[in-house]
């Protein structure tokens, strides 16, 4: 028998997040991001399609590089405007039940423990259905927005993180003992001091008393998702996250670095299913090849080619996007380095040019079809080790509602969609319990801070209680 896939709806809260230009089409509502019921509608939309979870991207400033014109950003609105989405969420919790909400949040833009407090505040809400993703950010103007002088280095932002993630955890599943809160009214007893703790996190950027306010949550820590694809991303991954998304452009690269990432996983003493991983693909779905050739040839006429160049952080200083015949090698950027030597992968044999990337930004993990087809490929992925599909919409709600109407009920005759949730936490509806694994980094502060943990001595502790403004 077929294991399912997992099916998670990516989307954010904003206009125009991966499919650039698509928000002029007439049936497109994504420009009514700021309207609530647009995200209520859509999320019992996928509630009734038994997606698992609504994963929401952020970011937290502009592509491209800080000191250029950036009107085109706002011109396409591409990721500006863009709302909060761990806001959103909260207002999601309260009219949906089983669907899993996953937020994007980076670890520059929050001190971990108001973020920790926020994140165990939405796991109550939702009765155990919060996820975060765990990013750490490519955009120099995010740095900016929030105090520091430009991005960090590539593989600082990951050290970052690192602590970042170890606050959270100590705070998560080490402040507060299983059994602490009692709610005694009798015994005039709310909860057993003998059972909360402080942490006394003192690190490079971070020192956190504790304890933390919030009691434990259903699932205590969120369910982790993650997408590093550099070296130093995989092995946080491999590290800490439950769940990776892959943007692999064959299923052949994705068992490759499914493998890799899975070797990492156990060199750090984890399980090689404790970590899952997600493909994200884009589908175009006709009942005829045809009618689906059709309607990509349709959609096409409403993509911006200076959207998907500009997501790229291909605008020269000025603001232009260059020109499509300019090679990659002239283009000038201090953010862009990792999509460009990807496409070097992909062309070989001569210099790709800006026009080569704007085609494979459109096509990059297209499947178009028809449903039938849509599974078969959806086969490959799985054989390849993939254990679920990150749904990247055209339009909302238009591309989630043909995907449930159209593809969702013939991957089910196969086994490879749910027809109904399983009971509890989303955590549990993945991997069988509300809890992280005993495997995971952060099993290691359960108990860790009772009557032996003690305050550190004074001359260890004056640090900064903020990021270190660099
Ligand atoms: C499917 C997917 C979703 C992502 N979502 C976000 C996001 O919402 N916000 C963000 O800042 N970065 C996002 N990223 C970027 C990753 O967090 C990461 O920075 C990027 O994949 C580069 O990884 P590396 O730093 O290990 O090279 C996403 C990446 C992928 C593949």
């Amino acid at each position: 028998m077929t294991n399912r896939l997992f099916f998670n709806a990516f989307v954010m809260n904003t206009t125009s997040h991966i499919h650039h230009g698509q928000w002029r089409r007439p049936d497109a509502r994504q420009s009514d991001f700021n309207d609530v019921q647009t995200w209520i509608g859509l999320a019992k939309t996928l509630e009734a399609a038994k997606f698992d979870s609504m994963f929401f991207a952020d970011v937290s400033g502009l592509y491209g590089d800080s000191d250029a014109d950036y009107s085109v950003y706002v011109r396409e609105g591409l990721q500006i405007p863009s709302n909060d989405p761990t806001v959103l969420v909260s207002a999601l919790a309260t009219h949906t039940s089983d669907i899993g909400l996953a937020v994007t949040s980076n670890v520059f833009q929050q001190h971990p423990t108001n973020f920790a407090r926020q994140i165990a505040t939405l796991d109550h809400m939702s009765n155990g259905r919060a996820a975060w993703n765990i990013v750490t950010g490519t955009q120099d103007n995010g740095y900016r927005n929030f105090g520091y002088r430009a991005l960090e280095d590539h593989d600082e932002r990951y050290r970052w993180a690192e602590e970042y993630v170890e606050v959270a955890y100590k705070l998560w599943e080490g402040s507060w003992d299983e059994g602490a809160l009692l709610r005694d009214k009798d015994g005039s007893l709310h909860a057993d001091p003998d059972k909360v703790h402080k942490i006394f996190h003192v690190g490079e950027r971070y020192s956190v008393e504790g304890p933390f306010l919030p009691s434990p949550s259903p699932q205590r820590t969120p369910l982790l998702f993650q997408a590093g694809s550099s070296g130093a991303g995989r092995t946080f991954a491999a590290r800490n996250a439950e769940a990776v998304f892959l943007v692999a452009p064959t299923p052949q690269i994705a068992e490759r670095q499914i493998q890799e990432t899975r070797a990492l996983a156990v060199a750090a003493g984890r399980d090689p299913k404790d970590v899952t991983f997600h493909q994200g693909l884009s589908f175009v779905i006709g009942a005829t090849e045809r009618e689906a050739q059709e309607k990509f040839a349709y959609y096409q006429q409403f993509v911006s080619t200076d959207g998907y160049a500009a997501h790229t952080a291909i605008v020269d200083p000025d603001g232009r996007i260059y020109p499509s015949d300019t090679p990659l090698s002239a283009i000038q950027t201090n953010t862009a380095h990792g999509f460009l030597d990807h496409l070097r992968q992909h062309i070989t044999d001569r210099e790709p040019t800006v026009a080569d990337l704007q085609i494979q930004r459109l096509r990059d993990a297209v499947v178009v079809g028809t449903p039938e087809q849509i599974a078969d490929h959806l086969e490959a992925w799985q054989a390849a080790g993939v254990d679920g599909i990150n749904v990247i919409n055209w339009v909302i709600p238009g591309s989630f509602e043909e995907f449930a109407d159209y593809v969702l009920p013939v991957l089910r005759e196969r086994g490879l969609a749910q027809s109904e949730y399983a009971e509890g936490t989303l955590r549990r509806k993945l991997f069988g319990s509300d809890r992280l694994s005993a495997r995971h980094p952060a099993a290691a502060f359960r108990g860790a801070f009772g009557a032996a943990a003690s305050r550190p001595r004074a001359e260890s502790a004056p640090l900064p209680t903020a990021p270190i403004a660099r």
